[in-house]
This record gives structure tokens, C-alpha cells and sequence, in this order.
């Protein structure tokens, strides 16, 4: 198996890893970011170039390094490779231009984004963009477009990183749609509209990285950071029916399916679960859903409390002395 050093760090990877997903499995800082790879889909990647790294040395056999910034995500591991990512000075202005390219023409648009708190582009954003734009000519601009009756494309805010025509490509029957055209003028095709009476079409909405395709049942009903994430899971016959459930007191808001560490979906749920079941009792509801601490989600503790109100903390020391302030 070869081994690869990233940042400092050795780890030993199966043959045919990529760079990106020998970092992912050190975990940490050290992991590129990812706008376009989804490991639960195929073809992913390549697109968006926000997993450039640099390979300082290619192999063991061969250690002259790599010319160019590699993308991590397309990028095999060869044993002896040694890889920079935060720590290579190169790589964080590729990363930074990469994210002013992103944002020539999605509108910062976030404080009245249903994606806001949860869109990675806002987060790339944060940490790599600049302050101001140098670009100084017309956004590109489109009229909001209804994906059947379910899910709004909001094309202005599309960064192009076809995960949302390959989970239509590869979770519904035909090949119905597509990115038209090619370069600036490069958008969705609207022949997507097609793919929504999948039941499996509402995945493209977990998958987009930034708002562009958003739940028409939850839009504007309230920002994510006020809503409380919980593990749920019903006997559904065309998905596990493992979900997490958007609670604002005893109501649901919405569903989406349940995200790993890396923040892609472990299972893609169905439309009925996504769309159709927003009553409490159509879930067993089983615990709070762990958000990382750096996420705006965390931020009000919702975890604790609702740990409390479930019953189900096991160590007396998590139990915050005061009575916690939960809404009737
Ligand atoms: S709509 Fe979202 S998922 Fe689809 S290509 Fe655009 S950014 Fe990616
Ligand atoms: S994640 Fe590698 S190019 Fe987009």
C-alpha cells in the first residue's frame, strides 16, 4: 500500500486513492476543500479546482515534483508522493484566485439565502475571498426557474459543479438534462425540469454546494441556525428512511438526508420522506443530529438541550446546572 505525506503527516492509503481522500482520511485542517467531488456519486470532480494542492515530490521512484497545482480530487497517490496544502504559501493564492473566480458572478446574496450557515461557497468565502470585487462588468443573470413544484433552480447562484445533473444522471432512469452551453454562457438546462418526477430528484438539492437548488417547502420559513437538526427515521419502501428532521419547536421544516464528516450524503432519501412527511408522527425521532462547533448551527446548543429533554445523558457532568430555556 503506498504511503503519501501531506502536510507533514504520513498515512498509509489503498492503491488508487487520491490525494484528496488520503487527506480526508487524516482528517483536520490539512483537507482540501471540495466544491464539485462527491464520493457517493460518479465522474464527480475536476470542475471547480478548489482542491488544487501542490506534490513536491511525485514518488518514491520518481521524486522530481509535480509542474503545475494538481487537483487533489482527480489526483492518484503514488507511494512516496509528498503533497503541500495549507502549508505550501503557492497553493493559498491558487485557492484564493480560485474563489474570487467562483464569485465573479454568484451574488453575495447570503443574508436572504435559504443556504446561508450551510453553503460552502459562503464558507470558502470567508476564509479565502477578498473584501472587494475587481471584476468590472455585468453579472450574469437569470430569471428563477421552477424544477417541478418541489424545488426552485436559482441559476445566478450556480457555481457549475454538476452534482446536481450527475445525482439526476445516476438516481434517475434517462439522461434528461444537462449544462447547456459552454463558458460564460454555461447553465443548467432547463430539460432538468424532466427529472423531477424521479422520486430521487430532491438529492440534487443535498448536493448543490451553494443555493442554487433550494427546497420550495421550506424557502424563507427560517434561517438554519433557528431550527434544531434531529436524527429521525420512518419505514419507507423506497429509501432507509434515515433522515434528519429540521425541527422549530414540535414542527418539522424540513427533511434532508443525513450528512457524513465530509458533509456528503450517506444515503440519498426519497421524495416522499424529503417532501411528503413533515408531520412528527411520521418519525421516530432518536437523538439530536452532531454539528460540528465551528458551524453556525451549533452555535445556540441545541445538542445539550435537546440530549436533556430526550433523557438521554449519561455522564451527570454534561448536565448544565441551570434549567435549560426550552421553548413550549
Ligand atoms: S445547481 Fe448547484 S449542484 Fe447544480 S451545478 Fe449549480 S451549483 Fe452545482
Ligand atoms: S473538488 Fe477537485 S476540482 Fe472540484
Amino acid at each position: 500500500m503506498p504511503k503519501v505525506t501531506i502536510d507533514g503527516i504520513e498515512i498509509e492509503v489503498p492503491d488508487g486513492t487520491t490525494i484528496l481522500n488520503a487527506a480526508r482520511m487524516i482528517g483536520g485542517k490539512i483537507v482540501p476543500p471540495a466544491m464539485c467531488y462527491y464520493s457517493k456519486l460518479k465522474t464527480t470532480g475536476g470542475y471547480c479546482r478548489t482542491c488544487l494542492v501542490k506534490v513536491v515530490q511525485g514518488s518514491a521512484k520518481d521524486p522530481r515534483p509535480m509542474p503545475k497545482l494538481m487537483v487533489s480530487c482527480s489526483t492518484t497517490v503514488q507511494d512516496g508522493m509528498v503533497v503541500q496544502n495549507i502549508t505550501s504559501p503557492e497553493v493559498m493564492e491558487a485557492r484564493r484566485g480560485v474563489v474570487e473566480f467562483l464569485l465573479i458572478n454568484h451574488p453575495l446574496d447570503c443574508p436572504i439565502c435559504d443556504q446561508a450557515g450551510e453553503c460552502k461557497l459562503q464558507d470558502l468565502g470567508y476564509e479565502h475571498g477578498l473584501q472587494k470585487t475587481r471584476y468590472e462588468f455585468p453579472r450574469r443573470t437569470f430569471e428563477k426557474e421552477d424544477i417541478g413544484d418541489k424545488i426552485k433552480l436559482h441559476m445566478t447562484r450556480c457555481i457549475l459543479c454538476y452534482r446536481c445533473v450527475k445525482v439526476a444522471e445516476q438516481l434517475t432512469p434517462k439522461r434528461v438534462h444537462g449544462v447547456m452551453n459552454r463558458g460564460d454562457v454555461a447553465e443548467i438546462s432547463t430539460y432538468i425540469k424532466n427529472s423531477i418526477d424521479n422520486d430521487f430528484s430532491g438529492n440534487m438539492i443535498d448536493v448543490c454546494p451553494v443555493g442554487a437548488l433550494t427546497d420550495k417547502t421550506f424557502r424563507f420559513q427560517s434561517r438554519v441556525w433557528y431550527v434544531k437538526p434531529m436524527d429521525a427515521h420512518r419505514d419507507c419502501k423506497k429509501c432507509s428512511g434515515k433522515v434528519v428532521v429540521w425541527m422549530k419547536d414540535e414542527e418539522i421544516l424540513r427533511v434532508t438526508a443525513r450528512m457524513d464528516k465530509n458533509n456528503e450524503v450517506e444515503e440519498f432519501i426519497c421524495n416522499e420522506c424529503r417532501f411528503e412527511k413533515k408531520d412528527p408522527a411520521d418519525w421516530v425521532i432518536e437523538k439530536p443530529t452532531h454539528i460540528d462547533r465551528h458551524s453556525v448551527i451549533a452555535q445556540n446548543h441545541y445538542e445539550d438541550e435537546k440530549q436533556l429533554q430526550l433523557g438521554k445523558f449519561t455522564d451527570p457532568k454534561m448536565i448544565p446546572k441551570a434549567e435549560p430555556k426550552l421553548k413550549k
